[in-house]
């Protein structure tokens, strides 16, 4: 069964420069259990995307169309309230920033107990107790719970934000880019309590990474996002051997190979385009070696080869 259902989703930024469709008919589904990675160029949507699904798009962003369900439930008809109560017990965030996501004058256990007081009728002693409980699984010892932020690593706070999204057992986590900031080191150890979570908690997890390599070792189906489309949807070792876009195709080789030198040679040329004024057809067509006359005027439909595997491309 489906966990997460989107269809045909549009959102936009009503800027002062103009809109910005950042999110432009993207349809996409996710099963129980499931981790689907997302992974695109910065600025392509994916935020937005992952926004979105928690009804948290920032003003001067907004929903123009498209449904998500959720277990079957319509997100965007809820109202506020009955949304907020989704939020962090059915669906929770890890949010790209720790620095803007935690309170510098809170300490650790402020965040974590009165986030569970609000949302759970539980007495303060009860709170505090869940509070270490969930820190320890996430490896802050239990003598620095009065600590504040600043006085945590990067990796620390990373895994303290992803305490708080543990925090009311949710069923749905969507991570983004949860350790883009760290080490490579940290970043290995970050993914792989994220990975052990997620088997005990039995959840399911959307991971949004510009990190090609992350995502393919990470994701059971990995979709690929280019200038507000998704253009590919496969399973991970189907996309990674056998990429039907041109754009995946270029982005698989430019996953950091042996020598620096290969490397550079296999980046993709040129810029993705303007989401304010995106081109009519293709949004690839600029970039792309294999880019025919209708590929400038028409845009393609999205196709399914295969049982299950999505590509938007009039190659298919
Ligand atoms: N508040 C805003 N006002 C106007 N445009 C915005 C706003 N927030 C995002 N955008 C634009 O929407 C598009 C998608 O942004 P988004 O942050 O979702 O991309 P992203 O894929 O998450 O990028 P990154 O990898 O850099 O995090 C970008 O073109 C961005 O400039
Ligand atoms: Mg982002």
């Amino acid at each position: 069964m489906k966990l997460l259902d989107i269809k045909n989703l549009r959102v936009y930024y009503f800027s002062e420069e103009g809109v910005v469709k950042a999110v432009d008919g993207v349809s996409l589904s996710l099963n129980k259990g499931e981790t689907l990675g997302v992974v695109g160029e910065s600025g392509c949507g994916k935020s937005t995307l992952g926004l979105s699904v928690l009804r948290l798009v920032p003003y001067p962003g907004k929903m123009v169309s498209g449904k998500i369900f959720y277990n079957g439930i319509d997100l965007l008809s809820l109202s506020d309230e009955e949304v907020r109560k989704l939020r962090g017990k059915e669906i929770a965030m890890i949010f790209q920033n720790p620095d803007v996501s935690l309170n510098p004058i809170m300490n650790i256990k402020e965040h974590l107990v009165e986030a569970i007081l609000t949302h759970e009728e539980i007495d303060e002693r009860e709170a505090v107790e869940k509070t270490e409980e969930i820190l320890g699984k996430v490896g802050i010892p239990k003598n620095r719970i009065n600590d504040y932020p600043h006085q945590f690593s990067g990796g620390m706070k990373q895994r303290i934000m992803i305490a708080l999204a543990l925090l009311l057992n949710p069923k749905l986590i969507i991570a983004d880019e949860p350790t883009s900031s760290l080490d490579v080191l940290i970043q290995a150890k970050t993914l792989e309590l994220l990975r052990n979570l997620k088997e005990e908690y039995g959840l399911s997890l959307i991971l949004i990474t510009h990190d090609f390599g992350v995502v393919f070792e990470e994701s059971d189906r990995i979709a690929v996002m280019y200038a507000g489309h998704i253009i590919e949807i496969a399973k991970n070792t189907e996309l990674y051997d056998k990429p039907l876009h041109p754009y995946t195709q270029a982005l698989i080789k430019a996953v950091p190979t042996v020598t620096p030198e290969e490397q550079k040679l296999n980046y993709i040329l040129g810029m993705p385009p303007s989401l304010l004024t995106p081109p009519k057809g293709c949004r690839f067509y600029a970039r792309c070696k294999y880019a025919r006359e209708i590929c400038k005027f028409k845009e393609p439909k999205t196709a399914t080869v295969g049982r299950e595997h999505i590509v938007k491309c009039h190659l298919y």
